[in-house]
């Protein structure tokens, strides 16, 4: 045993470099939906690696603590990733990153209180930042749990005090973190570390529920600099490398989805859209005409085309439709009927959020297309099939210049032959936008819940003896 950890421990560079590859092709793997098991594997390993070899590193560990400490995590998280449904992603995810933030919080307070070590001025700014984004990131990612998972206490603040308050705490947070530097006086730690507390959660709590997801993204970012941050004063070079993976990845994903949504960064963190809304209806305040169809129709449109498009958005993870919706394509399929996927890269709430659904579905990759990939088959396409997609099919992003999301990319199924959108009623999506898409005359609206009415259309298909 004791050849081995001391073999481990010699080597532990080498050991810590393989675990750092390792991270880079989990990224790389998690890139395709079609390469994702075989990144997340590489990330299993990758992550033994380097708990193993730190642990042996360890002077003098508690054996006991570590261990159950690490069988207790092995055991809640394997339990939690069994039970948690798709739709409790996001706010399972924002749950996790706070155990990061609190993880590097209990770093730093333990490596400041590690009376026989003394920090020099660069390791009490690595302290510093290390502890205080850890804290930010603690408190903001629990406040974005709890408003993603509707909880009472996550309210959203309002009013003018919100800004100013921010400020200060800012500015003390700073100011205590310049005493702790020049005195190394751990009270001035102490205090920096409780207002970073403070101040995640007042950052995050006026931002409105819709943009939660890209401050989780954001979140995520963080906890990887936190890491890092805490790498470099426990001097291991793992935890810095993994870190700066989590930290650019997520700050990557955090400019994807504003770029997609065609707004920046700081317009999505202090404050804009996500919270106004426009009503539905006409410019001029005339009611404007639509056609509404029933599910039978839609089920007779379809099993007769020759190419259907299927569009979901976010009432498609709502109504929680995914299953109706893959019976749906099967039976198409049966029918000889070209069907396949488009998916925009914001639809729904979190990146990636149709493909999870569609993939719990089981629907083959293959048919999934993204929205450059089927952009320009919509034209040849005989019926679209929108379901709960609002914002990223509305044409007002193309041809008005004076709408709020003018520029965004969208699916341009306003060239299929015939349109077709599940929703409950007229109103708005998360932009709070009209969509003129619903008063085209080619268009036909099917009011109800997604995956009542993919039902009905799977009966009707049925029924009619397709
Ligand atoms: P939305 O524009 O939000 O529209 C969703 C539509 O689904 C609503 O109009 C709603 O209409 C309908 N709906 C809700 N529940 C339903 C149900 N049970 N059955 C049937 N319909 C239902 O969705 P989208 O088109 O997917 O666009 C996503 C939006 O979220 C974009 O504006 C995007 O910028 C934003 N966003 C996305 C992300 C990521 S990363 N995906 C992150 C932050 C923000 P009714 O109420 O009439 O049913």
């Amino acid at each position: 045993m004791s050849d081995l950890s001391n073999m481990i421990a010699a080597n532990a560079d080498w050991f810590y470099l393989v675990g750092a590859i390792l991270f880079v092709l989990t990224l790389r793997g998690l890139s395709s939906p079609k390469t994702a098991i075989r990144g997340n594997r590489f990330g299993m390993v990758a992550m033994a690696i380097a708990v193993v070899t730190t642990f042996f590193l360890a002077e003098g560990p508690v054996l006991w603590l570590i261990i159950g400490a690490m069988v207790l995590g092995a055991i809640v998280g394997m339990w939690k990733a069994k039970t948690v449904a798709m739709t409790q992603m996001p706010e399972t995810v924002a749950l996790m990153h706070s155990f990061v933030g609190l993880a590097a919080v209990a770093i730093a307070l333990a490596t400041v209180l590690h009376t026989e070590q003394q920090h020099g001025a660069v390791a009490r700014v690595e302290l510093f930042i290390g502890c205080f984004i850890g804290a930010i990131t603690f408190s903001a990612s629990v406040f974005a749990f709890g408003k993603l998972a509707a909880k009472s206490w996550a309210k959203t603040l309002v009013g003018g005090w919100v800004k100013p308050v921010q400020a200060l705490l800012f500015i003390a947070m700073i100011a205590f973190g310049a005493v702790y530097f020049v005195t190394n006086s751990l009270p001035a730690f102490y205090a920096m570390a409780v207002i970073a507390v403070i101040f995640g959660w007042m950052w995050i709590a006026p931002i409105g529920g819709g943009d939660m997801p890209v401050v989780v993204s954001l979140l995520n970012s963080f906890s990887g600099w936190a890491a890092a941050g805490i790498g470099f004063t426990l001097g291991n070079s793992m935890l810095i490398i993994a870190g700066s993976l989590v930290g650019s990845s997520g700050a990557i994903l955090s400019y994807i989805m504003c770029k997609a949504m065609n707004r920046s960064l700081l317009n999505v963190l202090f404050g804009g859209m996500g919270t106004s809304a426009v009503s539905a209806g006409s410019d001029d305040g005339a009611p404007k005409n639509y056609k509404a169809g029933s599910a039978e129709d839609a089920g007779f449109l379809m099993a007769n085309a020759s190419s259907v498009v299927i569009v979901p958005g976010y009432g498609m993870a709502q109504g929680r439709a995914q299953n109706a919706v893959k019976e749906l394509y099967e039976l198409l399929k049966e029918e000889g009927v070209n069907v396949r996927f488009a998916i925009h890269p914001v639809a729904g709430r979190m990146p990636g959020h149709m493909n999870v659904l569609l993939a719990e579905a089981d629907v083959p990759y293959d048919d999934i297309l993204e929205m450059d990939e089927i952009n320009s088959d919509f034209a040849s396409t005989d019926v679209v099939l929108v379901i709960g997609a609002n914002d990223v099919v509305n044409p007002s992003a193309k041809d008005d210049p004076t709408s709020p999301i003018f520029g965004m990319p969208i699916l341009e199924v306003t060239k299929a032959q015939t349109i077709m959108v599940i929703k409950r009623s007229m109103s708005t999506g998360y932009a709070g936008l009209d969509n003129s898409l619903f008063y085209m005359d080619k268009t036909m609206m099917i009011f109800g819940d997604a995956k009542k009415m993919v039902e009905e259309m799977v009966r009707s298909i049925n029924g009619a003896g397709h």
